[in-house]
């Protein structure tokens, strides 16, 4: 996974020469589509300018414990934002605090407010690293769940040689890369999943279609091929992949793709919108409305390919729908779950303002066999696309490797 997009990263940066070597690890960062912030020690700002990082970052940099037009603190806001903090370089001074819940500059009480993952890049001297208290401090950050980058040895700016130099931008690079990859807690199962609103023509121009944008599918399929799934996606919407993509347009298409994939599926999600009914004729040539005032398009009933599936199903199977509704949304969906003899049904209600069809954001209610429910509130597609997946597999542990 060399994509960071929605992550939101902070770097630390304190006051030492190897600082200057995080621009470009900034680079490769903001290139990968992270969003990243930094903040300065005092000390820092000695070495590198917030010129030249808030210009690599296209953000404001953070240097000052308090800034009087915001009502939270800045420390608590910076914490509660963002996805990782790694501090690099990590000086003696700043390790040194962390370790002893010292919170005497913003960085060192962002560390101390951050409940996610941190990581620190130790750079200093090389008697400076090899200092008891700092070894101490070292390895009682490693026994609370700081990860540490190790320094490399060689020729140190002070003009000693030994362990105590700024690991390489790389290595520091894609330690980050990795952390953020998910254990791969599914790998060896098959997923199958559905993804747009069908297009059912009328004649070349025209068509009976619906508002899905393909993205809550979409997320479930990349959150499946994180987790390590083999992953096939059907899908009314282009999209490049790392897993197979089956390109569709109609319900009839969707119908025959899903009944060649399943039998080889351990579970079908079908977060598609597919039409019920499509026109019983298909216009070879433009309809013109010249000499008409109206225009009747008769429309047959589609295979319900849920229930299709369903029927068919191997008790190994896991068969996943999804129900969207503007009204009495539990209700429906509980006799969806019935009716189509679903496994789960995850319900979204649609009359939800920026939620739902073609936004970047729901909220679901999962429903089970048992009618057990578990209702998920607002959230990017993404994040639910994790949170389903560990719904349907009953994952507790789902942390990263
Ligand atoms: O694509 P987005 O813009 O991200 O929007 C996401 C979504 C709102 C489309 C998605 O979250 C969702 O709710 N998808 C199902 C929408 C729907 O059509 O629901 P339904 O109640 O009509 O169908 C119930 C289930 O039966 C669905 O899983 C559907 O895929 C399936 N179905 C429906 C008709 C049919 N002929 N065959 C089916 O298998």
């Amino acid at each position: 996974m060399k994509n960071l997009n929605n992550k939101k990263i902070i770097i630390g940066i304190t006051g030492g020469i190897a600082s200057y070597k995080v621009c470009e690890l900034i680079r490769l960062l903001i290139k990968t589509g992270a969003d990243v912030r930094v903040i300065l020690t005092p000390n820092a700002r000695e070495f590198v300018t917030e010129t030249t990082l808030s210009t690599l970052t296209k953000n404001q940099v953070f240097c000052e414990q308090f800034y009087p037009a915001e009502w939270k603190p800045e420390h608590i806001s910076l914490a509660d934002d963002a996805d990782l903090l790694l501090i690099a370089p990590a000086s003696a001074n700043t390790i040194g605090k962390i370790a002893n819940g010292i919170c005497d500059n913003l960085l060192t009480s962002v560390a101390t407010a951050f409940s996610k993952q941190v990581i620190l890049a130790p750079a200093m001297n090389c008697n400076m690293w090899d200092n008891p208290f700092v070894q101490q401090n070292i390895k009682k950050l490693e026994q609370h769940g700081y990860q540490i980058i190790m320094p490399e040895s060689g020729n140190l700016a002070c003009g000693y040689e030994g362990v105590g130099r700024l690991a390489d931008v790389q290595v520091i690079f894609d330690f980050i890369i990795k952390n953020f990859e998910k254990k791969k807690i599914l790998s060896g199962k098959k997923i199958l999943i559905t993804a747009g609103g069908t297009k059912e023509p009328i004649d070349p121009v025209r068509y009976i279609g619906n508002r899905s944008s393909g993205k809550m599918g979409i997320a479930i399929a990349d959150a499946a091929y994180e987790y390590g799934a083999d992953v096939s996606l059907i899908s009314t919407v282009d999209a490049n992949k790392p897993y197979f993509v089956f390109k569709v347009n109609t319900a009839i298409e969707m119908y025959e793709s899903v009944k060649k994939h399943f039998c080889n599926t351990d579970v079908l999600i079908m977060a598609a919108a597919v039409a019920d009914f499509r026109p019983v004729d298909f216009y070879k040539n433009k309809i013109k409305k010249e000499n008409k005032d109206m225009l009747v398009v008769e429309l047959v009933k589609n295979p319900d390919i849920l229930k299709e599936m369903a029927a068919i199903k191997k008790s190994r199977q896991i068969i996943v729908g999804f129900c969207a509704e503007s009204k009495n949304v539990t209700g429906y969906a509980l006799k969806k779950l019935d009716e189509k003899n679903l496994d789960f049904i995850v319900a979204n209600d649609i009359s939800l303002t920026d939620s739902g069809f073609n936004s970047d954001f729901n909220e679901i209610i999962i429903i089970n066999k048992t009618k057990q429910q578990h209702r998920l509130a607002r959230k990017t597609k993404q994040e639910l696309g994790y949170l389903i997946l560990q719904d349907i597999f009953d994952i507790k542990d789902c942390g990263n490797d």
